[in-house]
């Protein structure tokens, strides 16, 4: 998001497309070649600047040893017994409402400015306050995750990310506050709700008599806020680069921000995973003249969408210059204990998180997998040292500080090799300015910069199939992709709608330093040849979809896509949950399920372990549509979904999708 006061937007952007659009700045200079590149070289960079034969050449280029490594992994699944999703494809479109298939119903379980904890005042739009929103729901559900309470599907708790919050939907006659507004109708008091409003909550949620309800006064209820005390741990806790003048430890940081995707680990811990921090930050100039400058500048900061840096000088670059590092992280949190200080694991490296998808690996080491959601950024992987204890889960309590780091190349012939992120090897020496590992995943980007991994088409969210072990990779967009620039992982040119990777450990192992992969579809309207989309012929005028951004993997080992940035005037049709076939012939199909009101993205969908509920959070609802000639403000919504109360405005919520009846989900 640059905001209104970009070139590259138009003043009535979505501000949600405009969060998407700060990825545009493509901030990743770095030499490393694109498999274009070293296709060209082989082949003539005239031919290639043809753009779509470079595509074909590309494409049809698969060595003996990706097959050899995919035959391994599949050797070693299961036989496809999966099913094929049962249920009634819906219409694609897009109006006020939210719509789910026939036969399920689709409940608003939680609202923005709903109670979490007790006390909580009922919201009233008109009289918000930072006292009663660090008490309520907050704004922009995002990752959603489940923890059984004594193993049941029925009762447990609910994680909850906040990832963001629109001023301009959320606050009376202040329209949107950055670019030309320059914040002129911000207060503190405005800018305490919105800290308010970011981080996380911890539900207390139960089924009963089919329904879903939050439980009142529970004593688990948690809200995190920006301003909840968390430790730092792992590499870069107590670094020179970690310490401010409030924190000259390095080790205590307030507050979680712009917490997008995420993951529940085996032991029951939520993964909250940071991801555009750099708009926090004030101001762009004090950035560009300060002594991070080269860092600061591959992480696009300070971003300036926000002013909290005018109240607060931790926020203020020019006066605070490392808090920026303290953010960019993956924090774990135990949300059974509401007194649990969360941690920023840095071992994970630091760098704009979608997710954080993960899998016990055969040898019970931990494997995270993270895309970085940047145009031209990178894939990431991290594997415990130790290995997960399915008996003690006290004994898991720091896996996540120890392990290796690993950054993706994706090989023209369908292999791929993960690049470790050590300080000393490959070229990660004090030299290149990786004095130490501190160093090493503080400044992550610039180490994988060094490593030579391959600049993805916006990585976003990574999910692994426990049943087969392979590795879904949203791959979002990135309209500035230009044709001499396509590689054989990121086809496409002007890659406007995005695409999906599916990838293969080599011999099934997680923690190998080897994989194959293969372009699972390229999203967009199939009926267009000019798109280049490779959907299976049975999928229907509804069941496409682009900008493919999260990935659910149901209990069966079915594979669910929510997207983000569809719109009536990028793809005729409202964001949404489709379901997509994997295996076997019909492998490519996709079929529309959950259809989001105007304006709204589909994230966090996630299901219970019994797949009896799906629950999804719509995110930004009331946005204007992206051809839209007027910005949508609290006023003028393009949605008052889900109250559709005059002077309510439309609020972020969280919607449990069960099947009526009762049963599990599509089968
Ligand atoms: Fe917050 Fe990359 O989505
Ligand atoms: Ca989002
Ligand atoms: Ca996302
Ligand atoms: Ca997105």
């Amino acid at each position: 998001m640059i905001r209104n006061d970009s070139p590259l937007r138009d003043a009535g952007q979505p501000i949600s497309v405009q969060f998407e659009e700060a990825e545009d700045l493509g901030s990743n200079a770095s030499a490393n070649p694109t498999l274009g590149d070293v296709i060209a070289e082989r082949m003539g960079r005239r031919d290639l600047l043809k753009g779509l034969l470079g595509c074909a050449v590309i494409g049809a280029t698969v060595s003996p040893i990706a097959l050899t490594v995919a035959e391994q992994a599949r050797a070693q699944t299961p036989p496809n017994t999966t099913p094929s999703f049962n249920f009634k494809e819906i219409a694609a479109g897009s109006d006020e409402r939210h719509h789910i298939a026939e036969g399920y119903d689709a409940d608003i379980l939680i609202r923005w400015g709903d109670p979490v904890l007790p006390g909580a005042p009922a919201f009233d739009p008109l009289k918000q306050s930072a006292a009663a929103q660090a008490k309520q729901f907050g704004y922009n559900n995002d990752f959603l995750g489940f923890a059984p309470i004594d193993g049941r599907a029925d009762h447990g708790l609910l994680v909850v990310n906040h990832e963001y919050t629109n001023e301009e939907l959320m606050f009376p006659a202040i329209g949107r506050q950055d670019g030309k507004a320059r914040f002129a109708g911000m207060t503190k008091e405005l800018a305490e709700i919105e800290m308010a409003a970011h981080g996380g909550s911890v539900l207390e949620v139960r089924r009963e008599n089919g329904k879903w309800g939050v439980v009142a006064n529970s004593r688990y209820a948690r809200r995190i806020t920006a301003e909840t005390p968390i430790t730092i741990t792992g590499p870069a806790a107590s670094h020179p680069l970690m310490r401010t003048q409030a924190d000259p430890t390095g080790t205590r940081v307030l507050g979680m921000l712009n917490n997008c995707a995420g993951a529940m680990t085996p032991w029951g811990t939520w993964l909250t995973c940071e991801e555009n921090f750099n708009g926090y930050f004030w101001s762009r100039k004090a950035g560009e003249e300060g002594p991070h400058g080269k860092a600061l500048k591959r992480y696009g900061a300070p971003g300036e969408w926000y002013n909290w840096g005018q109240y607060f000088d931790r926020f203020d670059y020019a006066k605070e210059p490392n808090e920026v590092n303290r953010f960019g992280w993956v924090v774990e949190i135990d949300p059974f204990d509401p007194n649990s200080v969360p941690k920023k694991r840095t071992a994970l490296g630091r760098f704009k998180h979608e997710g954080a998808g993960n899998i016990v690996n055969r040898d019970g080491r931990f494997v995270v997998y993270s895309g970085d959601d940047e145009r031209f950024d990178y894939v990431y992987k991290f594997v415990t040292e130790g290995r997960v204890d399915t008996a003690n889960r006290a004994a898991n309590a720091d896996l996540l500080d120890r392990g290796t780091l690993y950054v993706a190349k994706y090989n023209a012939d369908g292999t791929g090799e993960w690049l470790p992120l050590v300080q000393g090897q490959g070229g990660l020496t004090a030299e290149n300015g990786f004095p130490d590992q501190g160093t090493v995943v503080i400044h992550a980007r610039l180490a994988a910069d060094i490593l030579g991994a391959t600049k993805m088409d916006r990585p976003e969210d990574v999910e692994v199939n426990p049943k087969t072990g392979k590795v879904y990779l949203m791959l979002t967009n990135n309209s500035r992709r230009k044709p001499e620039q396509v590689d054989a992982a990121n086809p496409r040119p002007d890659n406007k709608f995005g695409h999906i990777i599916e990838m293969i450990p080599e011999g099934g192992d997680h923690a190998a330093t080897k994989f194959a992969w293969n372009i699972l579809v390229k999203c967009g309207d199939p009926s267009v040849a000019s798109v280049g989309a490779t959907f299976h012929a049975n999928t229907t005028k509804d069941g496409w979809f682009g900008m493919p951004d999260q990935v659910a993997v149901d209990n069966l080992g079915r594979v669910w896509i929510g997207t983000d940035g569809n719109s009536l005037a990028a793809t005729g049709r409202a964001d949404g949950v489709w379901a997509l076939e994997t295996e076997g012939a019909a492998r490519g199909t996709s079929k529309l399920f959950f259809r989001c009101p105007n304006g709204a993205e589909l994230c966090g969908p996630y299901f219970t372990p019994d797949d009896e509920t799906f629950f999804v959070a719509v995110q930004h609802p009331g946005e204007a549509d992206d051809g839209a000639k007027e910005p949508a403000t609290f006023e003028n919504p393009s949605t008052r979904w889900p109250d559709f109360k005059d002077g309510v405005p439309p609020r972020p919520s969280v919607v449990a999708i069960t099947r009526r009846g009762g049963g599990k989900i599509a089968v």
